[in-house]
């Protein structure tokens, strides 16, 4: 592929994705680089795979593909024991998105919690498919996401494995 200028390829991002925006501007959270391409780049890493996840694969309850596992981080999990109503800025969850066999990675899902409180706001939620996550969803309260996972506590469906 031939490079485009910056500007031109960020516009076409804005234009061609289903993302409100590609950067929401909040920086680093608990080490994650908050930015699409940070969320993108760090999912890809796979740097989530050392956290409590699920034991196994298994069958989505939503439209995210068909086969997922849930990753929680350190300080989701200790707010998630604590039956906190809101969880601590750096919580994170991770879901792997697989094709049906459950063995083909498809994407990931990633919700960081980004300021202190209850609502939608307060998460930047991200959806992205391989194999160039270039479509990706991403935003502040995203309008794609933030219904149903109002069902949950403080946004997070998922009880602790
Ligand atoms: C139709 C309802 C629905 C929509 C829309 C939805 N989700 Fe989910 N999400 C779920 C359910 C149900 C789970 C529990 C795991 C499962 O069954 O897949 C879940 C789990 C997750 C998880 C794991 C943590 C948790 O809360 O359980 C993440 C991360 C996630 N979704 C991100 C997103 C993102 C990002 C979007 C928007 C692109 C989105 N979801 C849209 C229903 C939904």
């Amino acid at each position: 592929m031939t490079p485009r200028p910056l500007l031109l390829s960020l516009l076409l991002a804005a234009a061609c994705g289903p993302s409100s925006s590609v950067d929401e501007g909040l920086g680093v959270v608990q080490e994650l680089d908050t930015s699409e391409q940070g969320i993108t780049a760090f999912v890809r890493s796979g740097d989530y795979k050392s956290w409590l996840a699920e034991p196994t694969v298994h069958d989505t309850r939503a439209p995210h593909g068909s086969k997922v596992r849930v990753f929680f981080n350190d300080l989701v999990v200790r707010s998630l024991r604590d039956g906190n109503a809101t969880h601590p800025v750096g919580s994170i969850l991770v879901k792997e998105l697989f094709e049906d066999d459950g063995k083909t990675l498809r994407g990931h899902a990633l919700d960081v919690k980004v300021t202190d409180g209850a609502g939608k706001d307060t998460w930047i939620f991200y959806e992205g498919f391989g194999p160039d996550y270039s479509n990706n969803y991403y935003g502040r309260a995203h309008s794609a996401c933030h219904s149903c996972h109002s069902d949950g506590k403080d946004y997070v469906t998922t009880p602790l494995p």
